[in-house]
């Protein structure tokens, strides 16, 4: 095989995204599309080339094709678990968005399927494949700051003049705690900071959270202010603070949201500044070392390169045979973190994640 070629489950708000690389990479074609919505995958399927005949409202009929080898499913949620056993048992190479399903027993069965049916299954994650942290991983990784011991991620929520419009229907699940699994900014956007805080350190070994509620308008609550703790193996640890600003205005082309992190090493600390917002007017990533600060401009910053990345590393990893990040694997054990830290704010207390296995 030459071509990969690819279907889309859901071709809503973030497809727009996904898209980009596979329409610009030689090795690679979006060949069908669906959304239950029918008028949404005519439309992206019309702009991306996809014939009339190839664009479904059920997903069914994209997994009857034969030209199909993978699927990029883009789906709320709550119906990431069925579309991806679905997906496994028509034979499907499967690419699922974060968090892979509602619970760990749900991600067991899907990495099963999967395994059964000899799929590849990997977990859709971008953050990690953003140009300021692969910079910043690869200062880390040449020991410029030592060996990292903290991690404090804060990630800012506000509004904006200038964000990308995102529908009420996009909105609408992510506030149905059956749907979406948790709040849609320390469960559902929390992933990705949980998994920037497994790129940089690993796996955690127990978490402690503190989940705020705020209504934003009659019957939307959102889950800030919140502060997640938790401790890695061998006296390291590290930190999300996730606060919404009521009346703050942002800077940005995609959601009104803002990013920063800062990690401790035992020579020195490196921050990566921005995030899909543009807050602060400083360089995207900055180290302080020796007495010296040393600044780094010289990458893309825009929050689409992290979605072109992580889908381009993909494609070359499907081609050479190579895992690709996230494996389903590291997805569950990132789903796993997540849920704690939900069960930990619930019941007040740290929730440990030692001694807890599965099938790799
Ligand atoms: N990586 C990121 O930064 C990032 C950002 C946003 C969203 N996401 C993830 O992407 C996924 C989709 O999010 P979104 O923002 O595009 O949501 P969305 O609501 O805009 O899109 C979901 C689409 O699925 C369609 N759909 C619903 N049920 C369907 C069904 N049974 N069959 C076919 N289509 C169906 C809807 O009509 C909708 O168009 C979620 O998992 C979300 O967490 C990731």
């Amino acid at each position: 095989m030459d071509e990969l070629r690819v279907g889309f489950i859901g071709t809503g708000r973030i497809s727009d995204l996904h898209a980009i690389e596979y329409l610009a990479n030689k090795r690679a074609r979006i060949t069908a599309v669906c959304d239950a919505n029918l008028e949404i995958a005519q439309a992206r399927g019309a702009a991306w080339g996809v014939p009339p005949d190839r664009i479904f409202a059920s997903y069914h009929d994209l997994l009857a094709l034969s030209e199909v080898d993978l699927v990029e499913i883009l789906l709320p949620h709550h119906l990431h678990y069925q579309a991806t056993l679905d997906a496994a048992q028509a034979g499907k190479h499967i690419s699922l968005q974060k968090p892979m399903a509602l619970s760990v027993a749900e991600a067991d069965a899907m990495i099963a399927a999967a395994k059964d049916a000899g799929v590849i299954f990997k977990v859709f994650e971008n953050f990690i494949f953003y140009p300021p942290v692969q910079r910043a991983k690869a200062l880390i990784e040449a020991g410029e700051i030592g060996d990292p011991l903290t991690i404090r991620i804060k990630s800012n929520a506000a509004s904006s003049p200038n964000e990308w419009q995102v529908p009420h229907s996009a909105l609408a699940w992510r506030f149905n705690q059956q749907e979406c699994g948790g709040g849609p900014l320390v469960f559902d956007d929390g992933h990705h900071k949980f998994s920037l805080a497994w790129h940089f350190m690993g796996l955690a070994d127990e978490v402690h959270a503190w989940i705020g509620e705020t209504e934003i308008a009659p019957g939307f609550i959102i889950d800030s202010p919140a502060i997640v703790s938790w401790k890695f193996p061998g006296n390291r640890y590290g930190s999300l603070e996730v606060v919404r600003s009521s009346d703050m205005i942002l800077d940005t082309a995609h959601y009104a949201q803002d990013d920063r992190i800062e990690i401790t090493g035992t020579k020195g600390v490196i921050w990566i500044t921005r995030g899909h917002g543009k807050m602060m007017d400083v360089p995207p990533v900055v180290m302080y070392r020796d007495q010296r600060t040393f600044t780094y401009s010289d990458m893309p910053v825009g929050w689409e390169h992290s979605f072109i990345n992580s889908t381009r590393h993909f494609i070359d990893a499907f081609f050479k045979g190579e895992p690709p990040s996230l494996t389903a694997w590291e997805g569950r054990e990132i789903l796993r973190f997540a849920l704690a830290a939900q069960e930990s704010a619930r019941g007040g207390h740290a929730v440990s994640l030692r001694n807890e296995g599965g099938e790799r």
